[in-house]
């Protein structure tokens, strides 16, 4: 209830969304629908990006604290996802992490791996340019919807010679939770390891690497991680042995980075191994601040507060007559409501002059949700989106 601010649970303090909404300053008169693409800027951002500098001002050599912030990054990221810090490597982005997991293999004749119609552009990429070292790339593809993929369509493609399998947490294009574990289970069972891309769904989506079950999960810290473009992390499960040492590397990859010895290629022990240069300090600031405020969260209060909001818009905008492309149901729905339509650049542009930010992506007009929403951005949206469409 909006003036009740604190909540108590079981004895502890639980943030309310209005609360949490304090934090971020633009949403006074702006309605943010577009955490899938960049969460809102909150004031621990601004905050930590004033620090960067400040530290530039007053040390000008400030390698150490900047060494401690990518630590600070990779200890939270690795709580927010239930793995050891020495179980994640700090990265530039998920495409690096994801072929920094492909550089391990020695790819043979007869090698698959196995993607899906609902990857994001950048890893599927990645994937498909393993076909250059002999490796054949399959696709699961929607059978029974347009275009939702379930653990069938999966099943499918994962044959003998599969030795990866990657899946979304969520997918990018219309927010359908995907059936991970399943798809863990099936490919662990024919021999495959497993790659999860959770970007859409890190930050919202209570996440465990335990849970899933999974071999790798890579994440970026913007979208709802709330944080900035130029670091991502990548989760590697403990004693995972590869074909190869990652071929993309760096002194940062080292067993000690300091030794700076040009004839001797070490690699550290735990998950650093996978990791290049000097990191994205800026963008480590970024995610300091941002997966911060998340860890202040409770993930369980988070997902049920978005799946509410997720439904309300959904029902709303079926109502009103649009073309929900999104999962129907609570469970395989995420935190982002789709909506196909002739010109969704062209609609988000005139939404955005109306002060509400959504995120257009080929047919689909994406609407996405975080913890700082609230139903009246869902009704909103909804009105101005019908205003929109009468008004031709
Ligand atoms: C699911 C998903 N993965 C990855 C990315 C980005 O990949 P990268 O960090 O390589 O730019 C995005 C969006 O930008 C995404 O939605």
């Amino acid at each position: 209830m909006p003036g009740d601010a604190v909540q108590s649970r079981g004895g502890s303090r639980v943030i309310t969304p209005e609360q949490f909404r304090e934090r971020f300053p633009v949403l006074r008169d702006k309605v943010h629908l577009a955490s899938c693409s960049q969460g809102a800027l909150s004031v621990e951002l601004s905050a930590a990006l004033d620090r960067f500098e400040r530290q530039m001002l007053e040390h000008p050599n400030p390698w150490a604290a900047w060494s401690e912030e990518v630590e600070k990054a990779r200890r939270t990221f690795a709580a927010l996802i239930g793995a050891h810090p020495a179980e994640v490597a700090v990265v530039s982005c998920a495409s690096e992490g994801a072929f920094q997991v492909a550089s391990g293999y020695d790819w043979q004749p007869g090698d698959a791996i196995v993607t899906s119609a609902v990857e994001f552009p950048s890893v599927a990429h990645v994937w498909l340019a393993q076909r250059a070292r002999g490796v054949t790339v399959r696709h699961a593809v929607p059978s029974k919807d347009e275009w939702l993929v379930w653990v069938d369509d999966f099943a499918a493609v994962i044959e003998a010679g599969t030795r990866l399998v990657s899946v979304p947490l969520v997918a990018y294009q219309h927010g359908q939770r995907l059936p991970v574990r399943a798809v863990t289970e099936l490919a662990h069972n024919r021999g495959a390891r497993v790659i999860v891309d959770a970007y859409q769904g890190f930050g919202v989506e209570p996440l465990d690497v335990g849970d899933l079950d999974c071999d790798y999960l890579v994440s970026g810290a913007l979208k709802y991680g709330l944080g900035l473009p130029g670091i991502a992390f990548l989760y590697v499960r403990p004693g995972l042995r590869s074909d190869l040492a990652p071929q993309l590397t760096g002194w940062f990859a080292r067993k000690d980075p300091f030794s700076f010895d040009p004839f001797h290629l070490d690699y550290a022990a735990d998950a650093r191994r996978f990791q290049t240069g000097s990191p994205g300090v800026p963008a480590a600031y970024g995610a300091v601040a941002g997966f911060g405020l998340l860890a202040e969260l409770d993930a369980g209060a988070v997902a049920a507060h978005v799946a509410d909001l997720a439904e309300l818009l959904h029902e709303r905008l079926v109502a009103a007559g649009f073309a929900v492309v999104s999962a129907v149901d609570r469970e395989r729905r995420g935190p982002q409501v789709a909506v196909a339509m002739p010109d969704p650049d062209g609609v988000a542009a005139r939404l955005d002059q109306r002060g509400v930010s959504t995120s257009p992506r080929g047919r689909l007009l994406r609407l996405s949700l975080h913890y700082y929403n609230l139903d009246t951005d869902v009704l909103r949206v909804v009105e101005d989106l019908r205003s929109l469409r009468d008004a031709g």
